[in-house]
């Protein structure tokens, strides 16, 4: 496995490969890989005869006051696991070359990014969205690999991918859970005991909802009302900051649970931001 750190040497790279005909995957991480992250590499090498994977802590997607200076690394650890998950060319950039002096454009997707995490986090997907940007121009690989959990982020990305025109398939990949359920993150290493033992209850939460839909309830706002109050009472150590019952495509809110309906949340424990997400119905 490659490492390269330049935006130059990671771009020629991959034209070298592009070039001699090999196809080319490419998956962006902020690092501190998990088994999600690892998927994403797995999938990414069965699926093009190139792997690159990025690690790189975007500052752009986070606000002030959010936990960029907190956010967990282990750069010498994620490349052995990188190595290890057959990935071929490793980018961790500095921020300094991804922003160098003068960087002055945004990219902004509109819609998408008004509610759920766009709502509480301003600016985020600008964030997300021009560093993405950045990577799959500096790429220009095959197809490019997002996990489900980061709902609204992947079709973020699938709609800057097809309005920007850029030559490369979007491949959305499952949620990859802890045994009690708890979805997998980076952040999750940032909860101490207490609040880690509260958290598997978001993922609960998502399937009291699923139940109630299965039963026969069609009504967001009650299905929404019950997740709540579930959270309320079995995660006291956390702020609920959204749960919300949304089309999956274009995150608009729905009227009727019963499909096709997305439940995403969000919860604010003191540690960390958790998010998670379930098709109610609909696929
Ligand atoms: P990060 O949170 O490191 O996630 C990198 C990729 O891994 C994203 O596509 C995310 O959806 C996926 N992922 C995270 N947890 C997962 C899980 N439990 N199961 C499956 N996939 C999972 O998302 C980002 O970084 C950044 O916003 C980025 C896209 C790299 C832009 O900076």
């Amino acid at each position: 496995m490659q490492i390269v750190t330049s935006p130059k040497e990671f771009s020629s790279v991959c034209r070298a490969w592009r070039a001699q005909g090999h196809t080319l995957a490419l998956a962006p991480t902020m690092g501190y890989l998990h088994a999600g992250h690892l998927s994403l590499f797995t999938w990414a090498r069965a699926n093009a005869a190139k792997v690159a994977a990025t690690i790189f802590v975007n500052p752009t997607q986070f606000g002030p006051g959010e936990d960029l200076d907190r956010y967990p690394r282990d750069p010498e650890g994620d490349a052995a696991k990188a190595r290890q998950a057959g990935v071929d060319l490793l980018y961790m950039p500095q921020a300094r070359d991804m922003y160098p002096q003068g960087f002055a454009t945004t990219v902004s997707v509109a819609g998408l990014t008004s509610g759920l995490c766009g709502r509480s986090r301003p600016g985020h997907f600008d964030g997300v969205a021009t560093v993405v940007t950045k990577l799959l121009v500096q790429a220009l690989p095959d197809v490019a690999v997002f996990g489900r959990k980061d709902w609204q982020q992947l079709a973020v990305i699938r709609r800057l991918a097809a309005d920007l025109d850029l030559p490369v398939a979007i491949e959305g990949r499952p949620i990859f859970r802890e045994p009690d359920g708890l979805a997998m993150s980076s952040r999750n290493a940032l909860l101490p005991p207490e609040e880690r033992a509260q958290a598997p209850h978001v993922r609960k939460g998502l399937l009291l909802a699923h139940e109630m839909v299965a039963a026969g309830e069609r009504s967001p706002r009650k299905v929404v009302g019950a997740v709540e109050d579930y959270y309320r009472s079995a995660m006291p150590l956390a702020r609920t900051d959204y749960v919300e019952c949304v089309h999956p495509e274009t995150i608009q809110p729905v009227g009727d649970a019963s499909g096709p309906a997305l439940l995403a949340v969000a919860v604010k424990f003191p540690g960390a931001r958790l998010i998670d997400n379930a098709l109610l119905a609909g696929e």
